[in-house]
């Protein structure tokens, strides 16, 4: 049986902080945040919301896009790192404001739970719902996987620049209008360390920025090489020789912790690639220098890290190779359109990758690109450390979804905000009723209960 995501919908917070704004106050160049990183703006949460409303939000719109009531829905997975129970799954707070909507009691058979691995639990999520479809277990029902989260940083860290909220979610089943995953590919890689964690307690994550894109561009790779054998193994794409498998996807979708990341990542992967291959000759004449080795090849990433003259020439190597006309065209066609809701937007950890997806399809599409029967490869990451690969291929009816996409509409009116105001909300000095904006027809938090007997309960409503 085929699985697939039939539609995607996001919820994105209206208020953001502009890249400009936030590199003056911290005494940083604006280029630093808009060409070293590819930020432009970054996603804050209001005083009122909190990840399970941004996920509840983003669930109300895909069901009433698509006309479905709770009785067409078999499960409902919560993916996030952003959670603020140690026992009650997010999904319970989602189905709770759900029924507010379509009424009591009618997700009580919608099954599901709460995952975490970091940025790539979406992606677990998303395989194991497409195998209880593909097993036939779905009763003929959708699965609902949303993918919801908060990136938030300590103030004055170097992560604070590649902050972000938001929520994606994605309508699964047998007859996908968008995308069908290829069967038996999907492929991991999994290593027990400490890039970015937050422990029990601890509101933002304790990182180590340059290890962290160091690790993440390694388990991809040891991920797509796992990738590579099974689509050997299964026969599901035929490799000529002198051929890369990412030959073989016409896009290539990165986790985007900030976009120029997926380009970082991509430039990895694909280096990695072509060098065993015979284009390598051609290209490294164009570069007109040897790549560089570190000293101690089978090093650690700190010993990597910490060879400065290697660093410093393969700084120096990357850029030169992606200015050549082989690797731009690789970036142009397969990666270039997915990075442009990220810089709008942040980080979103578990929905990065996605947000990233959506905006492939909506910028190829108004591109003029036929979408139909395009490969579309992913590339998750999450830190701790787990990296998923797999694939999929765009349907027939993709069309009826992407032709109404638009990522500026869905922003909506957008409010920027001070730097005080965004250092307010960021140090949590406002409660839910003092929030910048008072939407309509969403769900928000009104409060969250400080007494013994029901600490921690969250209430909510859904604002006519
Ligand atoms: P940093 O170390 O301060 O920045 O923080 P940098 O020195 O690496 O500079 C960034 C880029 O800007 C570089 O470009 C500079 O050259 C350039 P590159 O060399 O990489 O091409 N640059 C400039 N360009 C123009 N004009 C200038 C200028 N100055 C510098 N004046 C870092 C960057 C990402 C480390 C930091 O923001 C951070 O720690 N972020 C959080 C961690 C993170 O996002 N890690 C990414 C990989 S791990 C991951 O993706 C998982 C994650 O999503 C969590 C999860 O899984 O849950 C984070």
């Amino acid at each position: 049986m085929a699985a697939g995501i039939d539609d995607i919908a996001i919820y994105i917070p209206r208020l953001y902080i502009d890249a400009s704004d936030f590199a003056k106050a911290r005494g940083l160049d604006p280029v630093k945040l808009q060409k070293g990183l590819g930020v432009s703006q970054m996603a804050i949460v209001d005083a009122n919301q909190d990840p399970a409303c941004l996920a509840a939000n983003a669930c109300l719109k895909i069901m009433q896009n698509n006309k479905l009531s709770p009785e067409d829905i078999g499960r409902l997975y919560v993916s996030t790192e952003s959670a603020f129970d140690e026992s009650k799954a997010m999904n319970s707070y989602v189905i709770g404001m759900l029924e507010q909507v379509y009424g009591q009691g009618s997700f009580e058979h919608c099954g599901g739970i709460e995952t975490k691995f970091a940025c790539v639990s979406g992606s677990y999520a998303l395989y194991d719902n497409a195998n209880w479809i593909r097993a036939d277990e779905a009763d003929g029902k959708a699965a609902l996987v949303v993918v919801s989260d908060i990136a938030k940083y300590d103030m004055g860290s170097s992560g604070e620049m590649t902050q972000g909220a938001g929520s994606v979610v994605m309508l699964l089943n047998d007859k996908p209008r968008l995308l069908e995953f290829d069967p038996k590919v999907t492929a991991t890689s999994i290593k027990d360390e400490y890039d970015f964690y937050r422990p029990f307690g601890k509101e933002t994550p304790i990182v180590h920025g340059q290890y962290s894109n160091m690790l993440y561009m390694i388990q991809v790779r040891k991920a797509l090489e796992a990738y590579k054998k099974k689509v050997i193994k299964t026969g599901l794409i035929k490799m000529e020789s002198g051929d890369t498998i990412l030959d073989h996807m016409d896009y290539i979708n990165m986790h985007l912790p900030y976009s120029n990341m997926g380009k970082k990542a991509l430039a990895y992967l694909v280096r990695h690639e072509w060098r065993q291959l015979p284009r390598w000759k051609r290209i490294l004449k164009e570069i007109g220098m040897e790549e560089p080795v570190p000293k101690d090849p089978r090093g650690t990433i700190e010993s990597v890290l910490g060879d400065q003259e290697f660093m410093t020439k393969d700084h120096e190597f990357t850029k030169l190779f992606t200015k050549t006309q082989e690797y731009q065209e690789v970036y142009e066609a397969k990666l270039s359109s997915s990075l442009i809701a990220s810089t709008m937007i942040g980080n979103l950890y578990t929905a990065s990758l996605y947000l990233g997806f959506r905006s492939s399809l909506e910028f190829e599409y108004q591109k003029g690109v036929d979408l139909l029967g395009k490969r579309v490869g992913f590339g998750s990451y999450g830190s701790g450390s787990s990296a998923m690969v797999f694939s999929g291929v765009i349907q027939p009816g993709f069309e009826e979804v992407v032709k109404n996409m638009n990522l500026e509409s869905e922003l909506g009116d957008r409010r920027r905000l001070t730097l005080d105001e965004y250092e307010d909300l960021h140090e949590n000095k406002l409660t839910p009723e003092n929030s910048m904006i008072h939407s309509k027809k969403e769900f928000v938090l009104v409060d969250v209960k400080t007494d013994e007997e029901s600490r921690g309960e969250r209430r909510y409503v859904f604002n006519e």
